[in-house]
């Protein structure tokens, strides 16, 4: 057995022992600040103080573990991924490149490799922006664009951001000082499954990412009539669910129709007060539009908005329509990329470009630093499902790759 194919034994037996760790008794689901993320994040930061990382957890949850170099006033290249899940997740969406970050880190000790630079490894708290539908709270304070003003955001119980923080026993007022500034971040490389069908298909290991989706998320609210179901005659209503419906089979339609430039999902859909026999007055649901076109994303969403409101005024429902979030494409930095394809090269496997249109902390910290991201083949490309999964050989190269990438990153002192 190759010694990659033992380090990522150890990867897989890592990612195990942290998908046992959930809020539920079946799934996997630590979304940010609750007992069970604590309790995940303990595991992952007593594995980087066992690795000999320098390590601690910053004010909004993100674990760190350092490995210095010997040389003085240096910068700090960052390999990081996520360790929050959406709900009844999969085991490897995050923790897969927080723990090969780890495995990378702990064969550069073991090789007593010569730094010319820090390299910092991070488990971010919040990439999926689960609890609060923000994302990227983690990376988005190790970058210095954490939103103050989402402080006062409160979760369904009501719970704020600011009171998370403090009862994981951070301070918000101290946010900003885990900030990593701008003119000391070399670099970012993150590994990631690649949550696509691409790699599966055509059996090869990994993939360079390019670029990645634009996002935008909206929260749609429609507002009609509740009513008794059995009085209120058909042609009488303001069916809030009957327009949602129509709303979300139509926005599917549009999707389709435009299926090459972008995806559009409502993946969240509630009936307030719901009940068999009421008519549904109020429908709150979600919208998650994607598209790594920054101007057809834009249209796409000025398009839909306009579809929504149509329905709504044909049925006499009132609409809401609020951007929760959105993120402009991103590209990934060309110079780490070359050394990426000189890496997979150098591991003989085929290499293949890819964008990404799942969103990744990449995203904000490309506002600061150059990024990379290198995908692993997952099974059929399923993921945010508890099928997720990925091969032992996979993850085996993806190690060789980015051994070499590193190697590469030193040679060149980036
Ligand atoms: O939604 C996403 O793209 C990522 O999984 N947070
Ligand atoms: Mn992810
Ligand atoms: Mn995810």
């Amino acid at each position: 057995m190759t010694d990659y194919t033992n380090r990522a034994e150890q990867i897989f037996s890592r990612i195990n022992q942290l998908a046992t760790i959930s809020e539920y008794e079946v799934g996997i689901t630590r979304t940010f600040g609750t007992d069970a993320f604590l309790q995940g994040s303990t595991l992952v930061s007593q594995w980087m103080q066992k690795a000999g990382l320098e390590t601690r957890i910053d004010n909004i949850g993100n674990v760190r573990g350092i490995l210095k170099s010997d040389a003085k006033n240096t910068k700090t290249f960052v390999i990081a991924s996520h360790i929050d899940t959406v709900v009844n997740a999969g085991k490897f969406d995050g923790p897969l490149g927080v723990l090969m970050g780890l495995d990378l880190l702990e064969h550069l000790i073991a090789t007593e490799a010569k730094l010319p630079f820090n390299i910092e490894l991070i488990a971010f708290s919040d990439e999926e922006g689960v609890r609060y539908h923000t994302t990227y709270l983690g990376s988005k304070v190790v970058v210095g664009s954490f939103d103050e003003s989402l402080l006062n955001k409160v979760d369904k119980n009501n719970i704020s951001l600011n009171a998370a923080i403090e009862t994981m026993g951070g301070k918000s007022e101290l946010l900003s000082t885990d900030a990593l500034a701008a003119e000391d971040f070399l670099g970012y490389y993150e590994i990631h499954i690649e949550q696509g069908p691409v790699l599966y298909e055509s059996n090869i290991p990994v993939a360079i990412v390019t670029a990645i989706a634009g996002q935008k998320r909206v929260e749609i609210t429609f507002t009609g009539m509740a009513g008794h179901a059995g009085t209120v005659p058909m042609d009488m209503r303001n069916d809030a669910l009957a327009a949602a419906s129509q709303f979300v089979l139509e926005l599917e339609h549009f999707a389709v129709t435009n299926k090459q430039d972008l995806v559009a999902t409502v993946g969240k859909l509630d009936v307030v007060n719901s009940a068999s026999n009421v008519i549904p007055g109020k429908v709150i649901c979600s919208l998650d539009l994607r598209s790594a076109d920054e101007l057809k994303l834009g249209l796409a969403y000025h398009a839909i908005n306009q579809l929504c409101q149509y329905i709504a005024d044909k049925r006499g429902i009132e609409l809401s329509w609020n951007l929760i979030q959105e993120t402009k494409p991103v590209t990934c930095d060309t110079g780490l990329s070359q050394s990426l394809e000189k890496a997979i090269e150098a591991s003989d496997i085929k290499l293949v470009k890819l964008v990404s249109g799942a969103g990744h902390d990449a995203v904000p910290v490309s506002q600061v630093a150059p990024v990379s991201m290198l995908f692993v083949r997952c099974f059929k490309g399923i993921s945010h499902n508890p099928l997720e999964d990925a091969e032992l050989a996979d993850v085996a190269a993806a190690i060789e790759v980015s051994d070499n990438f590193i190697e590469e990153l030193i040679k060149e002192r980036i």
